[in-house]
């Protein structure tokens, strides 16, 4: 099935362009860096000058490819977008960045994953607004320099740490997405069913958001699953035991944990003896990257107070233990504590 750059099918994709908010104003939590981001359009529109670069990063899901559209709207822009991966040469980005107009958004998408070599580039397009580039080789070769129309380079990352010192300073706005708490999400799941005419009670959403792994892709992915339940068995209205009969016959966790999740805290618990353990060996028993691991699964489960990363390695706390209706070895008493001062020295 044919794959979009943010990794989902066309079907997929669709809802989801459906469901994306298109201004601020529809964009629900995230309040500080809202609150940033609408102050320097603001300030950059009353001016006349060009949005600042800005940097969006955060586990997938979390609305990084809707702020950057958000962005272009507000600013009454054009917005480009590619992928890191998708720019393998220089001469690429000189084409994608002279063809912008004066105020164009580029978006680029896993900027992360862009080549040292092109990123080189960037900094001068970033920074002076031109691209000096080598044509020729051997003794013909030479530097050309290309002016470019002031733009603003939106970057997303689901990996704020690989990104380079040198890039991430030309970056004038840096902000990080956080998971959401659940009533900023039953928000959000109600906004999507008014979009897609579905009647919910506020304890269906409720019920819906506690599931939803604090991020809003996985909101909207569970209603519309449970509005298909709804529509063929409950007269096509969600209120939450509706929901839960819905998610339980889709073995969705009542504290949102998915499969792989729960395969990682099992696997430290059991075959590790709850830690501490490295990466690569709880990558290798689930069967799943290391990257995957720590970008996508770790940040839900340490925020939710089910794993902890020491300098020894990964380790579960007592929460996670009674999570799985097991006793936490060594008792209750101290290991948070510890976990908590582990924590403060990494
Ligand atoms: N704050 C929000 N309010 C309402 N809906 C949101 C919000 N954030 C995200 N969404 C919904 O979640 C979907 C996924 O968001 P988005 O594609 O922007 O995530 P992302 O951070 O770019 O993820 P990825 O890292 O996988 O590219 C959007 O289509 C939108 O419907
Ligand atoms: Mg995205």
């Amino acid at each position: 099935m044919a794959r979009t750059i943010d990794g989902l099918n066309a079907k997929d994709q669709e809802l989801e362009l459906k469901l994306r908010p298109i201004k601020f104003s529809d964009f629900a939590g995230q309040p500080k860096v809202l609150e940033r981001l609408e102050l320097a359009v603001e300030a950059a529109r009353q001016r006349g000058d060009v949005l600042d670069h800005v940097l969006l990063s955060g586990p997938p899901g979390l609305g990084k490819t809707t702020l950057a559209f958000i962005l272009a709207q507000e600013m009454g822009s054009n917005i480009r977008v590619t992928s890191g991966p998708v720019i393998d040469k220089a001469g690429d980005l000189a084409g994608l960045l002279t063809s912008l107009e004066r105020g164009d958004i580029l978006f680029i998408d896993e900027i992360h994953r862009m080549q040292k070599t092109v990123e080189e580039y960037l900094y001068s397009a970033m920074e002076d607004f031109v691209l000096d580039i080598m044509i020729d080789q051997g003794p013909n070769a030479r530097s050309v320099r290309l002016e470019i129309p002031p733009f603003t380079l939106v970057g997303a990352t689901t990996r704020r740490g690989l990104i380079s010192a040198p890039l991430r300073s030309r970056f004038g706005l840096n902000n990080r997405l956080d998971y959401y708490d659940t009533a900023t999400l039953v928000t959000i799941v109600k906004r999507s069913s008014r979009i897609l005419n579905v009647d919910i009670d506020d304890s269906g959403a409720d019920e819906i958001a506690r599931r939803a792994r604090g991020t809003p892709r996985i909101a909207n992915n569970l209603l519309r699953r449970v509005r298909d339940y709804a529509q063929v068995r409950a007269d096509n209205f969600i209120n939450r035991e509706v929901a839960d009969k819905a998610l339980e016959m889709l073995e969705i966790d009542k504290h949102g944990l998915d499969d792989m999740d729960k395969r990682i805290l099992e696997t430290i618990i059991h075959k590790f003896s709850g830690g501490p353990v490295g990466l690569s060996n709880i990558a290798v028993s689930v069967g799943e990257e290391s990257d995957t691991i720590e970008e996508v699964y770790e940040p839900y489960l340490i925020q939710e107070g089910y794993m902890a990363r020491t300098p020894k390695g990964r380790v579960v706390t007592p929460l996670c233990y009674r999570r799985f209706g097991l006793k936490p070895v060594g008792g209750d008493a101290t290991p948070q504590a510890e976990l908590e001062l582990e924590l403060d020295r990494c």
